[in-house]
């Protein structure tokens, strides 16, 4: 039998406030992976501002796009498709990938290939890990996004739940914000959570109605303000440690707790984690913990697959591509895109 081409897919994405390209070689492969973060840049504002990232993102487009091209070894001519998150994010910084994907792929005569985020980071845990195969359950939780997945096959996805309020990501960073961390907060929770007593504060579990896998976090949020509240109320010393590591016990117990009744809800038998609270070694742990008693395999990316990036949107775009799934030039950015509800094939 002859040896089926190699598939090469240039990813472009630019949702929220990384400007980021990539080169994935047959949707497991990454030849270069470029991230140019611009943390630091909003980091005085406490959080995202939209217009200044997408200015940004338009500086840095091409640079980034040049040097994972260069790190991959490719020339554009190898490259098989264009792949580019075209929701949900941010509209002016999606528009700026979304442009130079068009771009490209018009001026090369390739397939553009418009990629879900959520879908990118699911995919993430494809890379580096070809034995992964749906159907699994995916908890996806990031800055913008806490979904509990069904992930029937490639691309098929049942949303069993989301958040009724903030993403986890944004209450780690609320949270944080308040206890006078710097943005993003959740690496800064992470990390003084090692040094403090979980124990110490009870904050509310937010498990809802029986039977739901809905999230909801502005309890634990308002929980942790009052807290603070409270001890400047009374001039008592806060312990930071011991808030972050009493936080982040409260929001991990719901998170773990939700996917492994899924899991078994739905008979499955593999759990994965994706987006970049998926980095929190606290979540990590405790998922580990709860899916060997249970009997459950568990995945998660590297921590650099964890957060933004493109190599993820070009391993989900393998999977379209090799279905055939081609976008047309009016593929617009659609901020609010709900996954599973994807643009139809126009190409
Ligand atoms: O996936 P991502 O890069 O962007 C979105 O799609 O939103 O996720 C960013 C979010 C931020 O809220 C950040 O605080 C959180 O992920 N995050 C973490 C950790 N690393 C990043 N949260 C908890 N623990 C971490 N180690
Ligand atoms: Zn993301």
């Amino acid at each position: 039998m002859p040896k089926q081409q190699d598939v090469y897919i240039l990813a472009i994405e630019t949702s929220c406030d990384e400007t980021a390209a990539a080169v994935v070689k047959d949707g497991t492969e990454v030849l270069s992976n470029i991230i140019s973060s611009q943390i630091d840049l909003h980091k005085k504002y406490g959080g995202v501002v939209p217009e200044i990232a997408s200015r940004k993102h338009m500086e840095k487009i091409n640079p980034v796009i040049q040097e994972a091209m260069e790190k991959a070894g490719l020339t554009f001519k190898e490259i098989d498709a264009i792949a580019v998150t075209y929701g949900p994010g941010l509209v002016g910084a999606l528009l700026v990938g979304l442009s130079a994907a068009k771009g490209l792929a018009f001026a090369l005569k390739k397939p553009l290939i418009g990629i879900h985020h959520i879908e990118g980071h699911i995919s993430a845990n494809y890379i580096n890990n070809p034995n992964l195969q749906p159907p699994f359950i995916c908890l996806v939780v990031s800055g913008g996004h806490s979904h509990l997945v069904h992930v029937k096959d490639y691309g098929e996805y049942e949303i069993l739940g989301k958040t009724r309020d903030d993403a986890a990501g944004e209450a780690f960073d609320k949270v944080a914000r308040s206890l006078g961390l710097s943005y993003p907060g959740g690496p800064e929770i992470d990390r003084l959570a090692k040094e403090g007593d979980s124990q110490a504060i009870i904050f509310p579990r937010s498990y809802l109605e029986e039977g739901s896998y809905d999230f909801s976090f502005s309890g634990i949020k308002s929980a942790v303000l009052n807290h603070i509240n409270q001890c400047k109320m009374k001039d008592e010393k806060i312990h930071i440690q011991d808030v972050a590591a009493s936080f982040q016990d409260a929001v991990t117990d719901v998170l773990v707790e939700k996917t492994i009744q899924a899991a078994k809800q739905k008979q499955l038998t593999t759990i994965v984690m994706a987006g970049g609270v998926a980095a929190n070694q606290g979540l990590r742990q405790k998922m580990q913990h709860r899916c060997q008693i249970e009997g459950f395999s568990l995945e998660y990316p590297p921590l650099i697959l964890c957060t933004d990036n493109a190599a993820m949107i070009g391993a989900a775009a393998y999977h379209e591509y090799k279905k055939g799934v081609h976008h047309g030039w009016d593929l617009n950015a659609v901020p609010n895109l709900k996954l599973g509800e994807k643009i139809d094939v126009s190409f």
